[in-house]
């Protein structure tokens, strides 16, 4: 949904891209809000909390040993410096650097595999909301304000698979809005 009450057609764009307008429906995940209607107690509690639910990832991908290489945020989630979205890795960019290093390891050997027969690595999100919450971010101005990432993700450097231990609420966001005279009115952030 892009209102016309809101903003510009470029900024409706921007903020709906067209390959993520929606985080993906996760299984067990509905997408009718005004059911009570739950396969789980936890999914629920998630949908009131306006969470998304936790679930397995394809493989246990280790932030650290490439955060600990000097491997950049950015060479996997490409467009945190540039646009709205960070986004998740797809196999053929783990292939960069797979196709030659550590190629003996079972993982290694798993997503090689999975690239050769033409599949992609279904990544489970972690951070973002429910599009109930009808809340719009943006990475790119963030980046450039020089707020860092653990601010709002914590450690990952530290973490194997990305763990979600901050609550991104609207009082964490207004609050620094506040303190930084970055706009508050509801349309920056909600559509
Ligand atoms: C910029 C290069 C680079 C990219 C891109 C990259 N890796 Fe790595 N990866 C490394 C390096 C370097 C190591 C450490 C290798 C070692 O221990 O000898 C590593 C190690 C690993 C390991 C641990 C291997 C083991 O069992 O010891 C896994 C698993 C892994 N990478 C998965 C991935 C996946 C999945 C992706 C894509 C989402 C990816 N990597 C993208 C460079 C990269
Ligand atoms: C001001 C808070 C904030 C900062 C700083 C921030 N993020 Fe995020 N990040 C978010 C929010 C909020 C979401 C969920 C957005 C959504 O679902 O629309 C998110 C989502 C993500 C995702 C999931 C994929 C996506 O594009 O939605 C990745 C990956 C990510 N961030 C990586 C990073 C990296 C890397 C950095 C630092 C270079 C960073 N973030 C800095 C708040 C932040
Ligand atoms: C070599 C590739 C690679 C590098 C480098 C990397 N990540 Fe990731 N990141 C991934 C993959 C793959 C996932 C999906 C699996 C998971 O959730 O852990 C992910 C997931 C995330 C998520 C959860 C996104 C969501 O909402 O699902 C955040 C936040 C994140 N990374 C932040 C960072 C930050 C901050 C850095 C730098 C300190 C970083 N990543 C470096 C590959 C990478
Ligand atoms: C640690 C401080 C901090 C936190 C936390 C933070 N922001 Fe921001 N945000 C900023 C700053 C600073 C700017 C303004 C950058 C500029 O002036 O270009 C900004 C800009 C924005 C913009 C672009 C506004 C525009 O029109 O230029 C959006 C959208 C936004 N933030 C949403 C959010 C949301 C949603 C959250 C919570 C998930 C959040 N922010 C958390 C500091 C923060
Ligand atoms: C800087 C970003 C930002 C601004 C400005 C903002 N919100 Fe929010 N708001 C959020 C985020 C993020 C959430 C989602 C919280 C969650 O899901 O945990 C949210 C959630 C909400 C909710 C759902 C209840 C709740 O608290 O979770 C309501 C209602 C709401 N906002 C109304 C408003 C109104 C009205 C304004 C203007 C006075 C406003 N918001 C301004 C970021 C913002």
């Amino acid at each position: 949904m892009c209102l016309a009450t809101y903003g510009t057609v470029a900024g409706c764009r921007l903020y709906q891209p067209a390959e993520r307008a929606a985080p993906p429906t996760l299984p067990g995940q509905t997408t009718d809000v005004f059911t009570t209607a739950r396969p789980t107690f936890a999914a629920a509690l998630n949908d009131f909390l306006g969470r998304l639910p936790e679930g397995e990832q394809p493989i246990e991908f280790p932030h650290n040993i490439h955060v600990g290489n000097n491997i950049a945020c950015s060479t996997c989630h490409e467009g945190v410096e540039t646009g709205p979205v960070a986004g998740l890795p797809s196999v053929r960019t783990c292939m960069i650097c797979h196709e030659a290093i550590a190629t003996d390891r079972p993982r290694i050997q798993q997503i090689t595999a999975m690239r050769d027969k033409g599949l992609d690595l279904n990544w489970v999100r972690v951070y973002g909301y429910v599009r109930e919450a009808h809340v719009k971010f943006n990475h790119a101005p963030h980046i450039r304000a020089k707020v860092e990432c653990a601010t709002c993700h914590g450690n990952i450097g530290a973490q194997t698979i990305a763990q979600r231990n901050v609550d991104l609420n609207m009082g964490f966001c207004v609050t620094c809005h506040r303190e930084n005279k970055a706009p508050t009115d509801c349309l920056t952030c909600h559509f």
